[in-house]
């Protein structure tokens, strides 16, 4: 089992890009992470198939319905053999509860995944939010339903660097924090507003860095690895 907080995120289209990839790089020195387009376009199969590499993987699906169906859909996917899943806390409690109790029903009840919550999606903005009848600000909703996945039974929740700090101070120690939106330098953020280094964003309290094209679009990967995991080993 890799010790590594680092989670590469698999964006790819397609299995045999995913796949490449993976053998640039060790299981030792980070996980992966299978999103929506790549698991819609190759589904279960390629989660056996990067298991057998001895990749733990989060699935971000980012499961959002009525409690029923969420929690059916966690227990099969746990089923996978996933190290991580997600939901959306915007479900609200009992949505939340049944996918944590769907968990205790898997073949995995033992040594279930990490269950965690999305809060607010960093798409959204203080004007999204006042659209859909929010009056909140953002950190405060970020707040509010942290809590709430806390108190639902949720192992964590994904969060910016940015809000890492006061969610770490709020939720204690053993509250799984996971953050985007890291970035190696300012010189190149891509589509990410809100970024933090590796280092920067482990100190302010996050557990886990989900890092996607600074890792896949290296020319050599698993160097970039080598030298996140050491910027933060004295972190540790
Ligand atoms: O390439 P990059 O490092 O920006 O990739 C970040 C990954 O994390 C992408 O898969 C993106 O969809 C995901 N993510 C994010 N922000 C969130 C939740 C997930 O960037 N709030």
């Amino acid at each position: 089992m890799s010790k590594s907080r680092v989670i590469v995120s698999l964006d790819f289209p397609d299995a045999k890009q995913a796949i490449e990839f993976c053998h640039k790089i060790d299981p030792i020195h980070c996980k992966i992470k299978i999103g929506k387009e790549l698991f819609t376009a190759e589904g279960p199969k390629l989660i056996e198939k990067l298991r057998t590499l001895d990749f733990e993987i989060f699935l971000d699906l980012k499961y959002h319905d009525i409690p029923n169906t969420v929690a059916n859909a966690c227990r099969v996917a746990a089923d996978l053999d996933v190290w991580m899943l997600n939901i959306h806390a915007a479900g609200g409690r009992h949505m939340m509860e049944a996918a944590y109790e769907s968990l205790t029903k898997s073949r995995r009840s033992k040594n279930p995944p990490l269950l965690i919550a999305v809060t607010l999606l960093t798409s959204i903005s203080s004007d999204d939010l006042l659209e859909l009848g929010i009056t909140k600000s953002i950190e405060d909703q970020v707040l509010l339903l942290s809590k709430l996945a806390k108190s639902s039974g949720l192992d964590g929740v994904v969060c910016s660097g940015i809000e890492a700090s006061k969610l770490r101070y709020e939720l204690g120690k053993d509250f799984c924090l996971v953050t985007p939106g890291i970035r190696l330098d300012d010189l190149n953020s891509d589509d990410q507003k809100r970024i933090m280094s590796p280092h920067d964003a482990i100190k302010a309290g996050s557990n886990y860095l989900v890092i996607g094209r600074p890792i896949t679009g290296a020319s050599k990967p698993a160097d970039i690895l080598k030298s996140i995991n050491k910027s933060i080993s004295s972190l540790d």
